[in-house]
């Protein structure tokens, strides 16, 4: 049977992940997790952040996924290397494509990251992006108000670009060159973030590099999807079913018009 990618999130954000695997790879299905009933993450400790991601790898792993894609960046710093420890198929996480992606962008070293508490506080980040390149000046800051606006389904509103105004004061007094949208979620406030930050400063998501990545390594171990059968992609959400549809489906647009897609509640996490 054709094996999936399991996708994980928090919530809607791994959508914005999912969205470029389906540009990217077309072939290749996907099972959807978003636990909308325990959003956001990001306040919460990295133990317990690590006990979700656990509890949603064991449920993803009945359906005998190929990968495992942990598209959030709180639970990827919280819980990535006990994931890998755990699986024998391979697991990817977003921080370091999103670190390659500002390194291979930036053109002064200085790289501003924004994200949830839990992702700031970890400095998952800086570790990543100093890894590659020391001389890396990195500014950091945490966006804790983001979140659960867009898990409202309220990213296109006017209370939106407020929010985005007021927790970005900081950072835009920063002399950075490009900002990493270190959490899943912020691409959904991407235009507002961009209105805020100006010209000059490059966005980062990592989800393009993320599915970069997947490709390479489904590439390397000769599993990518072959043939001409349309995947039919799974969706669970541990929370409002409706909301999630609804703003799932304004997210994936296009990408889910032509593939059929399976919305489910996941009977007990
Ligand atoms: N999408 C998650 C991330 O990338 C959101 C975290 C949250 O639920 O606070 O960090």
């Amino acid at each position: 049977m054709e094996q999936a990618i399991a996708v994980l999130d928090s919530g809607v954000g791994g959508l914005t992940v999912a969205k470029e695997v389906m540009r990217q790879l077309p072939r290749e299905k996907i099972i959807y997790f978003g636990d909308s009933a325990r959003a956001p993450y990001g306040p919460r400790s990295s133990q317990e952040v690590a006990l979700f991601t656990e509890q949603i790898v064991d449920y993803l792993v009945q359906y005998n996924p190929k990968m495992i894609v942990i598209a959030c960046n709180t639970a990827t710093a919280a819980a990535l290397n006990i994931i890998k420890a755990k699986l024998d198929v391979p697991v990817i996480g977003v921080i370091h494509p999103g670190a390659r992606a500002a390194i291979s962008t930036t053109k002064t070293g200085k790289i501003g990251v924004i994200g949830t508490i839990g992702t700031i506080i970890s400095d998952a980040y800086s570790i990543a992006l100093k890894e590659i390149n020391p001389a890396i000046e990195v500014y950091s800051q945490a966006c804790p108000a983001f979140v659960p606006l867009v898990e409202k389904g309220l990213s296109d509103s006017r209370q939106a670009l407020k929010i985005v105004e007021e927790s970005l004061v900081q950072m835009q007094g920063n002399p950075i060159d490009c900002l990493i949208l270190g959490c899943t979620h912020y691409p959904f406030l991407k235009s507002k973030i961009k209105q805020v930050m100006g010209a000059k400063v490059t966005l980062i998501s990592s989800a393009d590099e993320t599915a970069r990545e997947i490709s390479v390594v489904l590439h390397q171990k000769g599993q990518l999807a072959s043939g001409d059968h349309i995947p039919v992609h799974q969706f669970f959400c541990s929370g409002d079913a409706e909301l999630f549809k609804k703003i799932a489906i304004s997210w994936l647009g296009d990408q889910i018009k032509i593939t059929p897609v399976v919305w489910q509640v996941p009977e007990c996490l």
